[in-house]
């Protein structure tokens, strides 16, 4: 194990995007690490007023920030909204970072996502393959935002000597997640798709393309882990990727589902919609050697998502405007709306700012 370098007991923690499926996730693994968990709703602190920011942060006062706000959509929305995307996170992460150094934060994590690498980067994606080659032309926007994010972590580190890192997830899945079959991700697509097939004992259920592209996924619950993981032991410029390291094929993966659902049709495929990137997997190679690697399977990973599906702990969207990181498999779902309801944390109770 390696050695803590940070611990958050006795912290106050501020968690920015506690609502969201990573930020929520983050506050449940938090309360095992014995700190103070502080949250703003977005209707009380818009992160992309520096007024507001700085006052709740000069009256707050964290010791750490988890920042996993952010304004995230697929392909149609950033298509779309380029300037909203590119807009509201750069000034959403450079309000929170810049008011994070103001008020001496100690630690702050950045969170972006696989987007941030080239479109050819080899496979697995190193760390290293970032600012090596042109970007996937369809999220531009938002991944120049998050490199943004992560380069301004560096910058703060190296000018004021400021203890910021920044992770990038690779396509999460699980609580919180969004199952609106007409702008989900793959997973929850397919948990969805089998459940209703049984549900209706139907035939069959229908994947778009061939089902041969590779994909890798990390259950919300690792990413959380890891991302304390990291926050308690790491501490350098460089991002980190943050994922299984193992990918599976689409037709693969929805087997998977179907067994775990208990659907017991066939599994055609629709030849006439897209593949997509034929592989897109990040390295774990960096994190593994930082001591921590995934503790939730993949077949583990889908009952849960399948249950919090089934308990009603998911997103319910109407269309518009767009929230959720659908960078990683855009090829496969498209628009993700934004919710309105959000689901609270579970699994665990939080201590909330009394501000709140
Ligand atoms: N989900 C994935 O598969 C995935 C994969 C890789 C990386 N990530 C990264 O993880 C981070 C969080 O993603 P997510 O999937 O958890 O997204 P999400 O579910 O859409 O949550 C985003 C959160 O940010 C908040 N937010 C957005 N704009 C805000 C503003 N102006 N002021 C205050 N709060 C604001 C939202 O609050 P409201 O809902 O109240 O508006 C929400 O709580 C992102 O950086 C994303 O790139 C996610």
């Amino acid at each position: 194990m390696p050695e803590v370098i940070y611990s958050l007991a006795g912290k106050k923690v501020y968690v920015a995007g506690h609502r969201g499926m990573v930020g929520s996730a983050i506050v449940r693994r938090l309360a095992s690490e014995g700190c103070e968990i502080l949250t703003a709703l977005h209707a009380e602190v818009d992160l992309r007023r520096q007024d507001q920011v700085e006052a709740w942060m000069g009256k707050n006062r964290p010791d750490a920030v988890f920042l996993a706000a952010a304004k995230v959509g697929g392909i149609l929305a950033n298509h779309t909204y380029p300037a909203d995307f590119l807009y509201d996170n750069l000034i959403l992460e450079a309000n929170v970072i810049h008011a994070a150094y103001k008020v001496r934060v100690e630690k702050l994590m950045f969170l972006g996502s696989s987007c941030i690498y080239p479109k050819f980067a080899d496979q697995p994606i190193v760390e290293e393959a970032l600012l090596s080659g042109s970007l996937e032309p369809t999220n531009e926007s938002y991944a120049i935002a998050k490199i943004a994010g992560l380069k301004l972590c560096a910058a703060y580190r190296k000018q004021h000597g400021k203890d910021f890192i920044s992770a990038m997830p690779t396509n999460l899945y699980g609580p919180g997640d969004n199952f609106d079959l007409d702008s989900s991700h793959v997973m929850p697509a397919l948990i969805r798709k089998a459940h209703e097939a049984k549900v209706k004992g139907e035939k069959e259920i229908r994947i778009w393309g061939t089902g041969t592209p590779l994909r890798e996924f990390l259950h919300v619950d690792d990413c959380a882990d890891a991302c304390i993981h990291l926050m308690k032991t790491y501490s350098a410029e460089s991002h980190v990727n943050v994922g299984s390291g193992e990918d599976i094929s689409i037709l693969e993966l929805a087997g998977l589902v179907a067994e775990v659902v208990g659907f017991e049709g066939q599994i055609t495929r629709d030849l006439t919609k897209p593949d997509g990137t034929p592989r897109k997997l990040m390295s774990a190679d960096k994190l593994r050697a930082l001591g921590w690697s995934p503790k939730i399977g993949l077949k583990e990973g889908i009952a849960d998502a399948y249950h919090a599906f089934l308990d009603g702990h998911y997103l319910e969207r109407s269309n518009g405007t767009v929230s959720g990181d659908l960078m990683g498999q855009s090829d496969i779902s498209f628009e993700r709306a934004k919710t309105s309801a959000r689901h609270a944390p579970t699994h665990a109770t939080v201590a909330h700012h009394p501000s709140r």
